[in-house]
């Protein structure tokens, strides 16, 4: 792939409360899609490099409506929970694993199962604008392996553990790895073969060691996968404190919060994502804090099973990495845009209070609320810190992940009027850009998805 440029106004949060607008300016990439320069709008520079771009054929113009913003990064994915989306969420968290979870997971031991469903979800979130994805797969290898594939074929930047669950109280026999010592070998086959994959010289694809949850896991494995980590290098994922249920029965069965259970295993590290953490304490808070973990805040799947808002103000307010998750299919939208403006929503839910029978000065938690930037650096720079990756920034040295959003696609609900300003402009993308607004998505410098003619202009 050649080097590039993309002339046009982007949008990105360096930090949580700032947002820059990067009017008319020029961002270059190299031909390994990192970024190397960004030039101000109508600098020598930019003329220049814009001149020099255009003669070659490699000048990318954006029209009027639309904009680059970041690649959207999602920090929680169930890949195999896809045909689930938007259904089965009558139970809490314990009942649904067992009663709807389970068994559809378990039906990835067939890869033929899995090939269409994957490649439809991978599809779905590129087109929504899902440039990283951190994925949980399933117990199975194969599957996993095929997973890994369909991504780097897609072209997504994508995180993906095969799920290790081994402890035959809170795992059926159906569905649990036969073993601890076998589940820690076949997270090593996976990382082995990630890492050895041909086409993926360059990580696009990550192995991630993935221990469910402390409670489908024995203590033996827990312990297996913290050396593993330790000893690979790779990132972590697994559920945190989700709901009221899972943070009582690990302190239950450890004697301790999961935040310190995890990291006397060895699984809390700065390349750790925590899915949800509802109901961290202050303790917990400032133990990740100190190891550099994350969290994936998943707004739309707390509604269901967490019956819990993510105080996610003061996590950003107390510098705690933390971006957003879907959450697939515990949240019932492949969109990160819709988990945004759900992030949004549920903060003002917890300042404001939701219980019309209590007085409205004690009825909700103040300065809870998060603005709709907030939410866009959660969505794109937060990620990426949570993940310790050069993602979701337009900067030197971070690579070229990015969405084209176009105002004018058609069947939108954005719609811009000459009166909005670039923060408003902001705003209508946060609370109301869909997957039709997504016109071009780039992952590492390469298109990967484009609505209507290929062509760049
Ligand atoms: N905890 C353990 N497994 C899961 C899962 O699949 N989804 C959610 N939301 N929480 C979990
Ligand atoms: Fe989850």
């Amino acid at each position: 792939m050649p080097d590039q440029a993309f002339l046009g106004t982007a949008f990105h949060a360096p930090a949580p409360d700032r947002l820059d607008v990067l009017e008319n300016s020029l961002i270059v990439v190299d031909d390994n899609g990192m970024i190397t320069a960004v030039h101000a709008s109508g600098s020598t520079d930019a003329l220049s490099e814009a001149e020099r771009f255009r003669a070659s054929g490699r000048l990318v113009v954006l029209k009027p409506g639309q904009f680059l913003l970041p690649g959207l990064i999602d920090l929680h994915v169930h890949a195999p929970q896809w045909p689930q989306l938007g259904k089965a969420l009558d139970v809490p968290l314990e009942v649904w694993l067992q009663k709807y979870t389970f068994p559809l997971e378990a039906r990835y031991a067939d890869t033929g199962f899995a090939e269409p469903i994957y490649e439809s979800l991978v599809d779905s979130l590129l087109a929504n604008g899902t440039t990283t994805a951190l994925y949980f797969a399933t117990t199975h290898l194969p599957a996993t392996e095929l997973l890994a594939n369909i991504c780097l074929r897609r072209g997504q930047r994508a995180l993906i553990g095969k799920v290790a669950m081994d402890d035959p109280n809170e795992c059926p026999s159906y569905y649990r790895d036969a073993s601890a010592e076998l589940a820690a070998a076949d997270t090593r086959a996976f990382i082995d073969y990630v890492r050895r994959l041909p086409g993926n010289e360059t990580q696009l694809i990550q192995p991630v060691v993935t221990p469910r949850f402390i409670p489908s896991c024995t203590d033996d494995l827990l312990f297996r996968l913290g050396g593993l980590a330790k000893e690979t290098g790779c990132h972590v994922q697994t559920h945190c404190s989700e709901s009221d249920w899972e943070h009582d029965f690990v302190i239950a069965r450890c004697g301790m919060t999961d935040a310190e259970a995890l990291d006397r295993f060895g699984l809390l590290t700065r390349k750790t994502v925590l899915a949800h953490g509802n109901f961290l304490g202050d303790t917990d808070i400032a133990l990740i804090k100190q190891k550099g973990a994350g969290i994936a805040h998943c707004p739309l799947s707390n509604v269901y099973f967490a019956n819990a808002v993510l105080p996610v103000r003061k996590l950003i307010d107390q510098d705690v990495h933390v971006g957003l998750g879907t959450d697939i299919a515990g949240g019932a939208s492949p969109s990160i845009f819709d988990n945004a403006r759900q992030a949004v929503v549920a903060s003002r839910s917890l300042e404001g209070g939701v219980d019309v029978a209590i007085p409205p000065d004690r009825r909700g938690v103040p300065d809870s609320r998060i603005t709709a930037v907030e939410a866009f650096w959660l969505a794109t720079a937060g990620g990426g810190i949570a993940l310790d990756m050069p993602i979701g920034v337009f900067a030197p040295a971070y690579q070229f992940d990015a969405i084209l959003v176009d105002a004018n696609a058609g069947d939108s609900n954005l719609l811009l009027y000459p009166d909005d300003g670039p923060y408003d402009i902001l705003q209508k993308i946060i609370y109301s850009a869909g997957r039709t607004n997504v016109s071009k998505v780039w992952v590492a410098g390469r298109l990967v998805r484009t609505i209507g003619p290929k062509s760049q202009d």
